[in-house]
């Protein structure tokens, strides 16, 4: 643990999986501003580090080198990390990913199975390990990051659409079964986001670049700042979901390019 700083153990601790890049790295700063300290989750141990070492002086951070899909792994962390686990008031479930765009007949299924594996089945282990953890403290907030594509298909899309159909079931589902308890549940559902998303995706610089070309779409910022809105509001508010898109993009698929530069 680093920079645990004056207060390091009377604050609150938010928890975000995929904290590694993107939409994740971006929460994790936003959420060391609003003085939360951090678990910060993901396989690269390396982007850890660095992220750790720039929150230095704002956030106490706990280091989470794990692979969201090894589910003991998971349970053997939180056990060892019980007492930082007993101040989490915030599990931001943000790790994911899609791979491929091929149609289904055509598909890797071991593609799939990371995508099931790490969308569904990881953002369910971890909140299953944080539960009786918010529940004990009578306070907290679990925020899942679903997708336009939790509620619209498209082509090439399906496994990826279901994982995120899927979210959007788990968080309705959890907070019907929270219902009487403080806890609240949020599915945020983003649009384009120019992160490392379609490079996992497409595997080729240059194609993922041609995703976000020409137009303006939303940045990691962006949807860090939807996180903390919603876990700022009064404890009595839950936002359920949010969908936010970019502008330039009025649906999945519909996106308007222009051969201006964005400003
Ligand atoms: N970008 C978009 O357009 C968009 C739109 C809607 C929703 N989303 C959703 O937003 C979330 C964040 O994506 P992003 O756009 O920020 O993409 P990103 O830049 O590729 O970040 C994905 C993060 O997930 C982590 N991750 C992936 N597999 C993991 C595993 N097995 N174990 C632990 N961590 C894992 C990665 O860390 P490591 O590789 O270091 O493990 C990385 O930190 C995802 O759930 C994505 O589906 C994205």
């Amino acid at each position: 643990m680093g920079g645990e700083g004056r207060h390091g153990h009377m604050k609150k601790w938010a928890c975000i999986t995929g904290a590694t890049a993107g939409i994740g790295a971006a929460t994790a700063r936003r959420l060391a501003e609003r003085g939360f300290n951090l678990i910060l989750l993901g396989r690269r141990k390396d982007r850890l580090k660095q992220l750790a070492g720039e929150l230095e002086k704002t956030a106490a951070t706990l280091l989470a080198p794990l692979d969201i899909r090894d589910y003991a792994s998971l349970a053997k962390f939180v056990r060892e990390n019980e007492l930082i686990f007993r101040d989490l008031e915030v599990l931001v479930n943000n790790a994911g990913l899609a791979r491929g765009l091929e149609k289904m007949q055509d598909a890797v299924v071991e593609d799939w199975q990371e995508m099931i594996d790490t969308n569904v089945k990881g953002l369910l282990y971890l909140t299953r390990l944080c539960l009786p953890f918010l529940l004990a403290r009578g306070r907290g907030h679990i925020v899942n990051i679903g997708s336009v594509a939790g509620r619209w298909v498209y082509p090439g899309g399906g496994v990826y659409c279901a994982t995120k159909f899927a979210v959007r079931a788990l968080t309705e589902g959890l907070r019907m079964d929270l219902l009487g308890t403080p806890l609240r549940v949020t599915n945020v559902e983003p649009g384009m986001v120019e992160t490392e998303f379609s490079l996992v995706r497409l595997g080729d610089p240059q194609k993922a670049a041609n995703v976000y070309a020409k137009l303006q779409p939303l940045r990691a910022e962006d949807i860090a700042e939807t996180i903390e809105w919603v876990v700022d509001r009064p404890a009595h508010v839950n936002v359920q979901e949010i969908v936010i898109y970019p502008t330039d993009q009025a649906a999945v698929g519909l996106v308007h390019r222009t051969n201006k530069e964005a400003p």
